[in-house]
């Protein structure tokens, strides 16, 4: 991520938008359950909140200065920082009681590793969990803040599918004005 982006995903305002309005999404459409996998956590807003209700928390994080950062502030607390890439993220099968991905699929760099990424998580959640995300969706603005970085948003209209495709279903996807949000539980 370029400097502004990580700043911005560090900043009050930012952490005030998920406690008000994300964090209450989620928590509407989804029972976390006791073991939760959150798949790009960057530095932790995320982590903060849904750490609070679960009773154990698993942050997978690609970027090797963000996972020690955040494995660092979240010492001793009931989460484990994993540093590896969510489409091969080498934990067990059949595991996590509910996965999330708030914000991170654009910085996936194609497609293909999406889906993926879909199916890691697919195969990582226990029968009946849920995976619940968000993301931002193209925008001449957003192309700009992603100067220098990875920027390859998803197409709400796709989506759906897309997560069929890797053996998701009770798809549901929430098309907003500059977000997509979208639900799936495995069968
Ligand atoms: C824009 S940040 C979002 C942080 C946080 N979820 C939030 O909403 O504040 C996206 C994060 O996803 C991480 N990420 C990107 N690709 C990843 C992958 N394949 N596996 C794990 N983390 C990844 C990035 O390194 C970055 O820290």
């Amino acid at each position: 991520m370029n400097e502004g982006h990580l700043q911005f995903l560090a900043s009050p305002e930012w952490a005030q938008m998920l406690e008000t309005d994300l964090l209450p999404w989620a928590l509407g459409v989804a029972d976390l359950g006791d073991d939760v996998l959150e798949v790009g956590p960057g530095p932790g807003l995320t982590t903060d909140l849904l750490r609070q209700r679960t009773s154990r928390l698993t942050a997978v994080e690609v970027d090797v200065d963000l996972a020690k950062a955040l494995a660092s502030r979240l010492k001793d607390t009931n989460v484990e920082v994993v540093h590896a890439d969510a489409s091969d993220s080498g934990l067990a099968s059949n595991r996590f009681s509910a996965a999330t991905c708030f914000t991170m699929l654009h910085h996936v760099p194609s497609v293909e590793i999406q889906d993926r990424l879909f199916a890691e998580v697919q195969r990582v959640l226990r029968p009946a969990g849920s995976f619940i995300g968000s993301d931002s969706v193209d925008s001449e603005w957003l192309r700009e803040f992603h100067a220098d970085d990875v920027f390859v948003p998803v197409d709400p209209d796709t989506l759906g599918a897309r997560l069929e495709a890797v053996g998701f279903t009770g798809v549901e996807i929430d098309a907003l004005d500059i977000a997509v949000r979208f639900k799936a539980t495995k069968p």
